[in-house]
């Protein structure tokens, strides 16, 4: 899914030594479908040539307020009306401190000024530039006023040190913008997703998990927020990035799952329970590591509480519970009957077991099962499939 077919996107290039992602950043936006112009600031071409930009986006690149073939050709204020979106990336220091403050000292600013679109900015600097009181009172400025700030990174910079103020890699930015497109069809809605696996302890050192990477409920939990919703999310022990305007539970066990999303749940308009929580947990957890003996060892389970249909029959049921099934057999007989027992508007079966699908992959291929009907979805990447299962529950929910 590129998710940016007729986009306008104005990319704005500042100075600094991010400017060289630029290239690869514009041959991803026309991949992903946008039409892109690029504006330069004076300081960005000491970084990389307008001549490459120009290659790239198929369109002379704009420099100066004051070139009269350019302006002849496509005056400056036609470009900002032309701009279904602006970005600019990178966005230096001193870049954001003119956009905070509303100046026009050149071609980009001005553009930024005179444009109806929305803006993104994705910041890249030297660590203490971005940590800077003045740098983060320009974002939250920026920020107050609908700009979208994506980004910086933290990892190695140019100048050798290590912080925050990496430029975000275009193929994220990519990402970034085709959901900040995404038409927003759950803003006024609030939706729950929990993701990822338990862990049950049997001692200080072991415990029962299963393989769940939590990529599934964390692309459902993006795209419910891409789409407006507001999204808490309930995460087992996975190493993945909160996504962007997510509020993130953490959480190690079934009985911690259990709790917060019990509480979370008043108020919530959607419950999406893509956790593998565990079925069964040890009885007790031994205080001290338990030492093997000659013999079989035998540990005793007890029952989880299932959280998904105790969901479905709380007082404050979300209008729509959505579970997830993973079969290795039988996969439809199975999750239909799920469906029924666990009073769910619809459940999200796949068959685990087959290579390239499921837990620990990162494409999927799943049938949605509701009454009267079902939908097939992939095989394509998890965030693709995530996005046309919020899709399903915008049509399912209607307007807020
Ligand atoms: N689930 C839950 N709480 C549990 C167990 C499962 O909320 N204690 C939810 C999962 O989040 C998922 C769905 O139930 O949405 C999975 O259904 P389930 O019947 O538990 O699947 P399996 O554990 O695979 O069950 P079985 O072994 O019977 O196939």
């Amino acid at each position: 899914m590129s998710g940016l077919h007729g986009a306008r996107v104005l990319l704005g290039v500042s100075g600094g030594i991010a400017a060289y992602k630029s290239a690869d950043l514009v041959r991803r936006l026309r991949e992903a479908g946008a039409e892109v112009r690029v504006v330069m600031t004076e300081a960005a071409q000491r970084f990389i040539t307008a001549t490459t930009l120009q290659a790239l986006s198929g369109h002379p690149v704009r420099v100066s307020m004051w070139d009269e073939a350019a302006e002849a050709a496509m005056g400056h204020i036609e470009l900002a009306r032309w701009a279904s979106q602006v970005l600019v990336a990178p966005a230096s220091a001193d870049v954001l401190a003119r956009l905070a403050h509303g100046h026009a000292d050149d071609l980009l600013a001005t553009l930024c000024l005179a444009t109806a679109a929305p803006i993104a900015v994705a910041p890249a600097m030297n660590r203490l530039m971005w940590a800077n009181a003045a740098t983060q009172a320009n974002l939250a400025l920026l920020r107050q006023r609908g700009v979208a700030v994506l980004g910086p990174e933290a990892g190695e910079q140019a100048c050798g040190e290590v912080g925050e103020g990496r430029m975000r890699e275009p193929a994220a930015l990519v990402a970034d913008l085709a959901a900040l497109l995404v038409p927003k069809r759950l803003a006024g809605h609030r939706v729950l997703v929990s993701a990822g696996p338990t862990y049950e302890d049997i001692d200080p050192v072991r415990f029962l998990g299963n393989r769940s990477s939590g990529r599934m409920g964390f692309a459902v939990a993006e795209a419910a927020a891409a789409a407006g919703a507001e999204v808490t999310l309930v995460a087992g022990p996975v190493k993945l990035p909160t996504p962007p305007g997510v509020r993130r539970i953490d959480v190690r066990s079934a009985a911690e799952l259990h709790a917060a999303v019990l509480a979370a749940l008043p108020g919530q308009t959607v419950y999406v329970g893509a956790a593998a929580v565990a079925d069964y947990r040890p009885v007790e957890v031994a205080e001290r590591k338990l030492k093997k003996s000659d013999g079989p060892a035998t540990l005793v389970l007890e029952r989880t509480a299932d959280v998904l249909a105790e969901v479905a029959r709380h007082p404050a049921r979300p209008r729509c519970v959505m579970g997830f099934a993973a079969e290795t057999h039988d996969v439809e007989a199975y999750a239909r009957g799920k469906l029924e027992a666990k009073r769910l508007d619809a459940i999200a079966a796949n068959r685990v077991g087959v290579a390239g699908s499921g837990f620990d992959a990162e494409d999927n291929a799943l049938v949605l099962y509701w009454h009267g009907g079902e939908q097939a979805f992939g095989p394509g990447s998890k965030r693709s499939i995530a996005a046309g299962l919020v899709a399903w529950i915008a049509d399912r929910l209607g307007p807020a």
